[in-house]
């Protein structure tokens, strides 16, 4: 089996950008740009405030819409969070899970992350699970170890079942808003790994319907030669994702 039974999946991450007031104006700049790839899955992920406008605004031009967090537990006393039912009962479809900044910034762990990953399976989202390695770790040549290992703990308890709604993302975090993207060859390494990985837990089968990422200075110029990769099933794209450009990195 080959990529061409898997559907490509471009997913936008606006991080703390657009305001709820700008978001229909922005569909209608990516309408302009360009009608929607058939045989592309195009997502965009945004804040929770954002995602009413988002699903209304986007609904038209069939690109669904996620979250770029959500809380563990099903409900109760966690001021300021938000459930995976919640997002569910607004449309959302999609959530980003252990997001680099959210491990950097609020201490998220692969343990929270794999309950994340639970909480959001068991909602019936479907998460997009980010991966990578830092630029320390790449230098002192332990990338595959630490990508395997975030792999596992992400998806330790998932069943074979549940797994065909995850999406795995990789994301270098030295390529992060930097406009350092990985090389071909690298990002292609790491996402065959991960796929490796999950054949290793799994079987065959699911790690040849698992859809991997890459995500790291994603644009309008590299999107097509990184998507052509053999294991490489799209992007997660960050700053890209903000501009009207995303309309061409979505029909790379
Ligand atoms: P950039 O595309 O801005 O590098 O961000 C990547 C990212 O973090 C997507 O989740």
């Amino acid at each position: 089996m080959n990529r061409k039974y898997r559907k490509t999946i471009i997913a936008g991450n606006w991080k703390m950008n657009m305001l709820p007031s700008q978001v229909k104006p922005f569909a209608d700049e990516l309408k302009a740009v360009s009608p929607r790839a058939k045989w592309c899955e195009t997502v965009i992920c945004a804040p929770f405030v954002d995602l009413p406008a988002a699903i209304k605004a986007f609904k038209e031009l069939r690109i669904s819409v996620g979250a770029e967090n959500l809380n563990e537990n099903e409900k109760g006393a966690y001021t300021g969070e938000v459930a995976a039912n919640m997002l569910v009962d607004l449309g959302v479809k999609y959530v980003i899970i252990g997001h680099s900044e959210r491990r950097q910034y609020y201490g998220e762990t692969d343990f929270s992350v794999n309950k994340k990953v639970h909480a959001a399976l068991e909602a019936g989202l479907q998460p997009i699970v980010c991966v990578g390695e830092s630029l320390e770790e790449r230098e002192m040549g332990i990338t595959l170890e630490r990508i395997n290992l975030q792999v596992k703990a992400a998806l330790s308890g998932v069943s074979a079942e549940k797994m065909r709604r995850v999406v795995i993302a990789y994301e270098p975090i030295w390529a992060i808003g930097t406009g350092k993207t990985a090389t071909t060859e690298q990002a292609e390494e790491v996402c065959k790994l991960v796929r490796d990985t999950v054949r290793v837990i799994y079987n065959d089968e699911t790690a040849e319907a698992l859809r991997v990422q890459y995500g790291g200075s994603v644009n309008a110029g590299n999107a097509a030669e990184l998507f052509a990769q053999p294991d490489i099933d799209g992007g997660l794209v960050g700053g890209a994702s903000l501009k009207a450009e995303f309309g061409v990195v979505a029909t790379a």
